[in-house]
């Protein structure tokens, strides 16, 4: 089992929510191949750095594409410390029960869109958390401040490339963890669905830390620090 970490999240004013964006991508951009394979872009170094994050965070995010492809349990079991709340998005309601996330028994919450579609309270063991939805897209603010009201302010939102692009491009990732590993995919399912810029002048261009991660490199962007 790895050693207990410096918390990333630590130094978070209190009261505050804290949005930090974790993803592994191959060299070429992607996140699984064009089946959704993604075990494992990264190295053992890698997948003990978000034991490490879960071990921080409140509450852990996904999208339901991410459930449907791997039906993980997001609990934290490579290092020491607690698991978190965890937290899918399907607006539609359109995973099964069947998962690990809804039928462990671990807190989770399934969030639906506040439209009449959310229905039951539960979903398996998950209980149903109704977020204002426009278009089928969550109101991302809305369900941040649904979630501190709950007291999960520290949040890991874990991917997919989806899910964290709408968190990136409604302006609420504090920091971003990006694992880039020394691997080809060829094609697959990006890490980033932005909108395009028209030239590089344009777009948006960020300052990272970057540290060794075992064979891959762990690019650290702390939103709101200014870039060259
Ligand atoms: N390499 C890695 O670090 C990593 C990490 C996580 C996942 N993955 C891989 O990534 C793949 C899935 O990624 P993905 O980008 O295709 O999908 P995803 O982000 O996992 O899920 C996207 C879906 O979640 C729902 N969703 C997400 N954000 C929403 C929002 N703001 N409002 C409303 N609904 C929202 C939508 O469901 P609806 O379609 O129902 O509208 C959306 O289509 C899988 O193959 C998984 O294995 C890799």
């Amino acid at each position: 089992m790895a050693e207990a970490p410096p918390s990333p999240f630590l130094g978070v004013a209190g009261g505050e929510s804290f949005v930090l964006g974790r993803i592994a991508q191959s060299l070429d951009g992607r996140i699984a191949t064009p089946s959704g394979a993604s075990r494992w872009i990264g190295g053992a170094e890698d997948l003990d750095h978000t034991h490490r994050l879960r071990a921080s965070a409140d509450a852990v995010l996904v999208g339901a594409a991410t459930v449907a492809a791997d039906d993980p349990r997001l609990t934290t079991r490579r290092v020491a410390g607690p698991s978190p709340v965890r937290v899918v998005l399907d607006p539609r309601r359109r995973l099964g029960t069947g998962f690990h996330v809804f039928q462990d028994g671990g807190p989770t919450l399934l969030c639906a869109a506040a439209d009449g579609i959310a229905g039951d309270a539960h979903h398996g063991k998950a209980v149903v958390l109704a977020v204002p939805c426009r278009g089928g897209v969550f109101d991302l603010h809305a369900l941040r401040d649904q979630l501190a009201l709950r007291g999960l302010r520290r949040i890991l939102v874990e991917g997919g490339g989806v899910t964290l692009s709408r968190f990136l491009a409604a302006g609420l990732l504090d920091r971003l963890h990006v694992t880039l590993a020394p691997l080809l995919l060829g094609d697959g399912i990006p890490a980033f669905a932005l909108p395009p810029a028209a030239t590089p002048a344009e777009a948006q261009r960020l300052a990272w830390t970057v540290h060794p991660l075992g064979g891959d490199l762990l690019l650290d962007i702390v939103f709101g620090t200014s870039a060259r």
